[in-house]
């Protein structure tokens, strides 16, 4: 019998090991050809609910369901071999307990493969980063600006302004650090809070739109290459316009097939 081939892929204690290194790259993926591109350049690869909005248009990620996560994490799993994959929990396969979050957790991990799994809550969701890490599920909590609680949040609103919500912030930040979190996703947060969070906490941040200052950065991958025209957020760094290529592509496709010049001879078969 061969020894077992040691994986290549990082892994969460490694991510967690990155603190205050060269910061960490990561970026969402929801499926195996897009998973491919990214797999040498990232560190880690979020199979983010923001997929519910991307992929799916809907309007907030509330209705994002665990089989949807499941299949787009069995997904990009099929196209990476380096990077540490995280897949999102989804909204309301959590909250009600650490024992509902550990079942829901555990699908994810046995169905798709992937390393770990992303919560979003602060010191309420101490117990149960607490109990998933103490039953071999790596964690990576989710603090700031949570999408999931856009309802209760009045909106997509910059977190962190005035003293008492960046106090509430920086204790979100040491409870799940203090609950074995291996990482935290600081979403939509000043600069100056972001700043302090990482300099308290041991385990690295990873921002976005949360500054410079974090231990790493992630976006929604089809933000940075340009795919929607309509908006961009101000973190949102555009590194191209697949948008505008597609629709250019897309337009002489149409134009080709109207005037008959597609499907030419060289997509033709012959008898011969
Ligand atoms: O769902 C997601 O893509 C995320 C990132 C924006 C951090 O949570």
């Amino acid at each position: 019998m061969s020894a077992p081939t040691r994986s290549k892929r990082i892994s969460p204690r490694q991510i967690g090991e990155r603190k205050g290194a060269t910061p960490i790259v990561a970026l969402t993926a929801y499926s195996t050809p897009i998973a491919r591109l990214l797999d040498t350049h990232c560190d880690l690869i979020l199979v983010g609910d923001s997929l519910g909005m991307v992929l799916y248009g809907m309007p907030t990620t509330l209705g994002v369901t665990l089989d949807m996560m499941i299949n787009h994490g069995l997904a990009v799993m099929r196209g990476t071999e380096r990077a540490c994959v995280v897949v999102d929990l989804p909204f309301g396969s959590y909250g009600a307990s650490p024992e509902q979050a550990f079942r829901s957790a555990a699908r994810i991990m046995a169905e798709s493969g992937c390393s770990a799994v992303k919560l979003e809550g602060g010191a309420e969701m101490g117990a149960t980063i607490a109990f998933l890490v103490q039953r071999g599920i790596p964690v990576m909590a989710h603090i700031g600006l949570m999408p999931q609680s856009v309802n209760t949040l009045g909106g997509f609103r910059v977190q962190g302004r005035g003293e008492q919500e960046g106090r509430k912030l920086l204790d979100d930040a040491l409870a799940v650090q203090q609950a074995g979190a291996f990482a935290v996703v600081i979403e939509g947060t000043v600069e100056p809070l972001a700043r302090t969070i990482t300099q308290k906490v041991s385990i690295p941040t990873i921002g976005i739109g949360a500054s410079v200052a974090c231990d790493g950065q992630i976006l929604v991958t089809d933000d940075l290459v340009g795919m929607f025209a309509d908006f961009t957020p101000k973190f949102v760094k555009r590194y191209a316009e697949t948008g505008e290529t597609i629709d250019a592509a897309v337009a002489a496709y149409a134009a080709d097939v109207r005037s008959r010049a597609f499907p030419g001879d060289e997509q033709t078969f012959t008898q011969a």
